[in-house]
């Protein structure tokens, strides 16, 4: 497919998302909750992407490109309400602006907003400026050149801003693309969507066992459960394409991008120490260079179904314990999760903790919760440095000296960091509420 298609596709694929805008959201339900979306906790974005630096409040712009019915730009804009950069949405899709439009009116932060209905593609030309952080999810594996849609936004950001990613990933998705063929094959294309979506769920009731999708379906919601939205979008849509890990680093690359981290909600599948336990063979896999190890374990696991990841214009953009102006901050999640409390009040020195991940899966972060841990916990209050936290340490336990004490608050940071609970911030930035 060409660079030529692209408004073809672009027609093809509004259309779909005219119909059914995704996904499906009830605007009366930002009564009941906030959804919160991993790549945009601005904390942990403040922690990969700009080294804990960034003053979020201050003039942060940031775009939601082909933002949905929503998710992101409503995450963003509750967090930002009170910041004073622009917050800026782009879709294809009139019908989902109005879904995210009415579920920010009903948070009263419509005008927080600059809406617009268009194509990413043609961000350039509408003189929007340039911005420090572009939600990008779910999005550029559905144009004609998913290379062309990250080029262009990689030059919408400032010369040291930050995107965040979601796009699909191949192993996990085989089944999927199994059944996208099979429809494409044997559709009725010529019919409406809706008698396709119809369509499509009669045969999928008769799937066997052994067909691939059938053998993964575990990865993805139960069919039975699975509405026409989403119905629609996993095996008819018209234009999808999916990422191994190391396509992931050369698209990143090719775009003028540096790689800078996965997304918590997946990131320890990538992570060798939890797929590989033969010391001798962790030993040589981590030898490798960082994606190879990552594609090692995309192979092992074969269940990653979509990478979800920051990308930055400038290189090495994490936060860093070393740095003495840096304070752990905690993160939204970390606060819904109650993780201080349940660390302050582990009954045992084993301190272990659920923490959900998509698709109903759980893993469980562990440490140890000792006296040392635990005062840690109790000092890392969002404003005390790394530093101030262990000269405070040193004197309260004047038997360990500070390495000790050091090492110790490092692998409880490390824990909780890998698990985006924890992340570190300059001291001099505004804290964002959750
Ligand atoms: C799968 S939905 C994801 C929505 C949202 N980002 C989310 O994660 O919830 C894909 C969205 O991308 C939009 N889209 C696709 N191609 C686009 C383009 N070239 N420019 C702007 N939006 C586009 C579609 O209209 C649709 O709303």
């Amino acid at each position: 497919m060409t660079v030529a298609d692209a408004p073809a596709t672009s027609a093809r694929v509004r259309k779909q998302y005219e119909y059914l805008p995704y996904p499906h959201r009830e605007p009366s339900d930002e009564k009941k909750r906030l959804l919160i979306t991993g790549l945009d906790e601005l904390n942990c974005v403040n922690h990969y992407c700009f080294r804990g630096k960034r003053n979020l409040l201050g003039n942060f712009r940031t775009l939601v490109a082909g933002g949905g019915t929503g998710d992101a730009v409503v995450f963003l804009a509750h967090q930002l309400q009170k910041g004073m950069g622009d917050i800026v949405y782009v879709d294809l899709s009139d019908a989902s602006q109005q879904v995210a439009r009415q579920r920010l009116r009903a948070r009263g932060l419509e005008n927080r907003v600059k809406w617009i209905q268009g194509s990413l593609l043609d961000l350039p030309t509408m003189n929007l400026g340039k911005f420090d952080y572009i939600n990008c999810s779910g999005v550029l594996h559905h144009l004609a050149d998913p290379n062309a849609g990250l080029a262009t936004l990689s030059g919408m950001l400032k010369d040291d801003g930050a995107i965040g990613l979601m796009v699909y990933g191949e192993y996990g998705r085989t089944g999927v693309y199994h059944l996208q063929n099979l429809f494409r094959l044997i559709g009725n294309r010529e019919a409406s969507l809706a008698d396709q979506v119809a369509e499509a769920r009669e045969l999928l009731k008769t799937l066997p066992i052994c067909n691939w999708y059938k053998r993964g379906a575990e990865l993805f919601q139960p069919l039975e459960s699975v509405g026409d939205t989403e119905l629609l979008d996993l095996f008819l849509h018209t234009q999808d394409r999916a990422y191994t890990v190391p396509q992931i680093y050369d698209w990143v690359e090719g775009a003028g991008l540096h790689f800078a981290e996965w997304s918590a909600d997946a990131r320890i599948w990538y992570r060798p120490s939890v797929a590989f336990h033969d010391d001798a063979l962790l030993d040589r896999i981590e030898k490798l260079p960082r994606r190879e190890q990552e594609a090692a374990c995309e192979l092992f696991w074969g269940s990653i179904i979509k990478h979800t990841l920051w990308a930055t214009k400038q290189p090495n953009t994490v936060a860093s314990w070393a740095d003495d102006d840096v304070a752990p901050t905690w993160t939204r999640l970390a606060g819904v999760l109650e993780v201080r409390k349940s660390i302050l009040e582990s009954p045992t020195p084993n301190w272990c903790l659920d923490i959900p991940k998509p698709g109903n899966a759980k893993i469980q972060a562990r440490c140890l919760a000792d006296e040392v841990t635990k005062r840690f916990v109790e000092l890392a209050d969002g404003s005390r440095t790394v530093i101030g936290i262990l000269s405070q340490l040193v004197s309260e336990f004047p038997d360990r000296d500070v390495e000790r004490l050091n090492r110790e608050c490092v692998d409880v940071f490390n824990v909780l960091n890998a698990n985006d609970l924890l992340t570190l911030r300059d001291k001099s930035v505004p804290f964002i509420p959750g």
